[in-house]
């Protein structure tokens, strides 16, 4: 089922082998945090997805992912962090821009949370323009925030609020 769609991209409800073929496809990026211990096993955290597709011709792109996030102990703290995994072969070419716009919009319309954020590591230049064209502002810097190749990295943490959002398609 298509939740969501503008300018020749979609959202829809993916099926497993809809992940597994993205996981599998878009391979190890060269941002991933080092492979350790599940999560799972500390803090159960919901997580879920949208697969990202080309409307034109139903190819599979890639898949968003969204997970509250807690800055305290009532619903009215709790924000959705997105993410963003792309094929290689749909990358740099506004997808990336675009798929996080639509389920940033899908979010506020859908949920009632009205925070919305997105971390990426200092260096995925890509995805930190992506975020801005999605309308995410730039927050500030989390330092040591994972490991990537032996070494704890930072990360840049973007957001945007509800009443950030002008309209839907809007510039903010
Ligand atoms: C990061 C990612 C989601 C960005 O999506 P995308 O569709 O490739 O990006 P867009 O085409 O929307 O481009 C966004 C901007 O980044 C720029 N950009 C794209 N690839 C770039 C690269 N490798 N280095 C620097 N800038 C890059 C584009 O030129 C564009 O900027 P502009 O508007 O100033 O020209 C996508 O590349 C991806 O899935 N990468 C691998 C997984 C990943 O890094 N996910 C995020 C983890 S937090």
């Amino acid at each position: 089922m298509t939740v969501v769609e503008r300018d020749g991209v979609g959202l829809v409800e993916p099926t497993q082998e809809d992940i597994d073929h993205v996981k599998a496809a878009e391979g190890r990026g060269d941002f991933e945090p080092d492979p350790g211990d599940p999560i799972g096993d500390l803090i159960k955290v919901p997580i879920h997805r949208l697969l990202v597709v080309d409307t034109a011709t139903g190819e599979r792109l890639g898949l968003v992912s969204w997970h509250p996030e807690m800055y305290g102990p009532t619903i009215g703290c709790l924000a959705w962090n997105i993410g963003i995994g792309l094929l290689p072969s749909a990358r740099g070419r506004g997808v990336g821009s675009l798929a996080q716009r639509l389920l940033v919009e899908h979010l506020f319309a859908t949920t009632s949370y009205d925070r919305i954020e997105a971390d990426t590591d200092v260096e995925n230049i890509a995805e930190q323009k992506a975020l801005a064209k999605a309308g995410l502002r730039r927050e500030g810097v989390i330092r040591g925030a994972h490991t990537r190749g032996g070494v704890r990295r930072d990360m840049v943490l973007f957001g945007i609020l509800r009443t950030d959002l002008v309209e839907p398609g809007g510039s903010a």
